[in-house]
């Protein structure tokens, strides 16, 4: 807001670029070293391509792009990744607008410089006290799972045939044919506690579920193959 009152078309510009960034949230944080499907894009302005060293992920492609990330080389890459990187793996289209990447850019250039994430989560963690988990900014979007409901924390899991029976804190167990259930692991910070496995709903219809681990040990310790 104070932004705002100094400079009114500085503060559009960088509103309309942290929507468009809404399309790179669902892969990029902007908090330092919390890498998703992407890397973090924190501290972005002067780093090599593809040498984020929390990242593991990256592409030979992009890695051996030699490509110092600034106005111009950010601008190519989003007009088109392809193009600029034949055999990257960001599974991005490009935007063809250029005034659409330069608001994109804009925020961005304020929103990567050293200290901004952290700001930003801290605004996040505000917003996510209301329940929407600050979505708006930075991709902090994903619930923590160090703080479950009962219904959402896992106890048991047994298998039988084509059947997995979860059964929360809360006493109730719920029914998933196996190509249903998805078994999953999040190590982070934002993953769950060791020896309590989350389970989230996933996708529109009520069938499907997510069961997130601490570990990939922790997954065939805790379903137990019973009828
Ligand atoms: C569906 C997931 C996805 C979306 C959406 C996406 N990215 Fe990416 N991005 C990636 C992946 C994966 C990589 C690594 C690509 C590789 O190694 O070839 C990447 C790499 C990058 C890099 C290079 C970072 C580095 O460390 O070298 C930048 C910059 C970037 N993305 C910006 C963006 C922006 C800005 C948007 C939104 C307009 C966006 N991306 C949308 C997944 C995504």
């Amino acid at each position: 807001m104070t932004i705002a009152f100094a400079s009114p078309v500085l503060a559009q510009n960088g509103d309309r670029g942290e929507r468009d960034f809404q399309a790179c949230v669902p892969c990029h944080s902007l908090e330092p070293d919390r890498n998703m499907t992407g890397p973090s894009l924190a501290n972005l302005w002067g780093r090599k391509a593809g040498s984020l060293p929390s990242f593991d992920r990256y592409s030979d492609a992009l890695k051996a792009s030699d490509i110092i990330w600034d106005d111009r080389s950010l601008d190519a890459w989003l007009t088109d990744p392809n193009r600029m990187v034949p055999d990257n793996e960001m599974p991005f289209e490009g935007i063809k607008d250029s005034r659409v990447r330069a608001d994109l850019l804009a925020f961005l250039k304020q929103a990567t410089k050293p200290g901004a994430g952290s700001e930003r989560a801290a605004e996040n963690r505000m917003k996510g006290m209301g329940g929407m988990m600050g979505g708006m900014m930075g991709g902090n979007h994903t619930p923590n799972l160090k703080t479950l409901e009962p219904g959402q924390r896992v106890t048991a899991i047994t298998y039988c045939r084509d059947t997995y029976r979860v059964i929360t804190a809360d006493g109730k167990t719920r029914h998933f044919w196996e190509r249903n259930l998805r078994l999953k692991t999040d190590s982070s910070q934002e993953g769950p506690q060791s020896g309590a496995p989350a389970i989230l709903p996933a996708g529109m219809m009520g069938d499907r579920a997510d069961v997130i681990f601490a570990a990939p040990e922790e997954i065939s310790r805790t379903i137990e193959g019973r009828c």
